[in-house]
């Protein structure tokens, strides 16, 4: 495993994470003892770094991880990122929103408390949110602060609410064939030593090899109707798919493991956190870290997926 500092701060996760939204209704995890083989395997694996978030199943994601890391003993071994959906944070829902968090983890402290998403329909003030956080920092009870989903602009002006404590990390949607981030956030986050956490960085799965434009299931998840999954995007997705194939084949590697590789060979400054439903899915998803592609393979699939066009116009 490859470990990376969160931005400043002493957080030293491994580059490749466990996204835990899989342990909810919207993809299908909600049996308890399936969730802790996934969080014992990741373990296993070297992983250490964890996300989750209220929202995920209501809470059940936060729940059974943080059932699962008390069962195991290992909770002070390893980093919880959780969040604070954008509909919370007056000034008294972070401090609720954030005690609810701590009561489902079961835990006294949170490792990274991130701003799920701004909010959007509620007129909550940057800085009364923010220096919330930042309050909570002092308590003792979340240890650093990230945002998700923030573009630059809002970055810089939530940052500049903050006195004491400095933002770690900006979670956003990462993978070969959706790169947009490539174009403001990935470099402002390695100019100003931010680490960007890739949410999706295996395109919910479109990137594996275990879709073909001639198999392709009519999902009952969250991916139903996924404009990914559109056969106009997936035909161009597979041509990608094909190429990490045909690369993997060299280095004895899966394409999920070079689509998660080429992310972080890509910036120093990228964590990948890819969802698993299955102890298998995790324990070869580890196995993205700890090698590298070619400069040559790099820039294969670095063209490849350029002249992919995804298009959310699908109706
Ligand atoms: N901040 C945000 O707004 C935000 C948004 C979305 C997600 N996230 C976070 O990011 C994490 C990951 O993103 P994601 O869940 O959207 O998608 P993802 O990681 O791109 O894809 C996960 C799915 O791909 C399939 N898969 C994973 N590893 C595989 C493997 N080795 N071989 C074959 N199939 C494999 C599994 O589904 P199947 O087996 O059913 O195909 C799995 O559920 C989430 O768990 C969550 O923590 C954050």
């Amino acid at each position: 495993m490859e470990f990376r500092y969160l931005g400043t701060s002493d957080l030293r996760v491994s580059a490749v994470g466990l996204g835990t939204w899989q342990f909810s209704d919207s993809w299908g995890v909600q049996d308890y003892e399936a969730a802790k083989a996934i969080v014992e395997t990741a373990v296993r694996a070297g992983i250490n770094f964890f996300d989750t978030a209220a929202v995920y199943g209501h809470g059940l994601s936060e729940t059974f991880l943080g059932r699962a890391l008390r069962e195991l003993g290992i909770r002070e071994d390893v980093i919880v990122a959780t969040k604070l959906p954008g509909e919370f944070l007056s000034r008294h829902d972070v401090f609720k929103g954030t005690k609810r968090c701590l009561e489902r983890l079961g835990t006294d402290y949170i490792d990274l408390m991130q701003v799920h998403w701004p909010p959007l329909w509620n007129n909550f003030p940057t800085c009364e949110y923010m220096r919330a956080l930042e309050e909570l920092v002092h308590q003792g009870v979340i240890r650093h602060i990230g945002l998700s989903d923030f573009p630059v602009e809002l970055v810089e002006s939530a940052w500049s609410c903050l006195s004491t404590e400095d933002l770690v990390s900006d979670q956003v949607r990462y993978n070969l064939v959706e790169r947009d981030a490539e174009k403001e956030i990935i470099p402002y986050a390695e100019a100003y030593g931010l680490s960007v956490i890739a949410w999706s960085p295996l395109a919910k799965g479109a990137l594996t090899g275990k879709y073909t434009p001639e198999n392709l299931p009519r999902f009952d998840d969250v991916r139903r109707g996924s404009a990914l999954f559109h056969p106009d995007n997936f035909s161009q997705i597979y041509e990608v798919v094909r190429l990490l194939e045909e690369i993997g084949s060299r280095h004895g590697k899966t394409p999920s493991q070079v689509a998660l590789n080429w992310l972080l060979r890509t910036s120093d400054s990228v964590v990948v956190i890819p969802g698993a439903k299955t102890p298998g899915q995790v324990e070869e998803n580890a196995g993205a870290a700890g090698w590298s592609l070619t400069f040559d393979e790099w820039l294969r699939l670095e063209q490849a997926s350029s002249r992919v066009v995804i298009s959310r116009v699908v109706w």
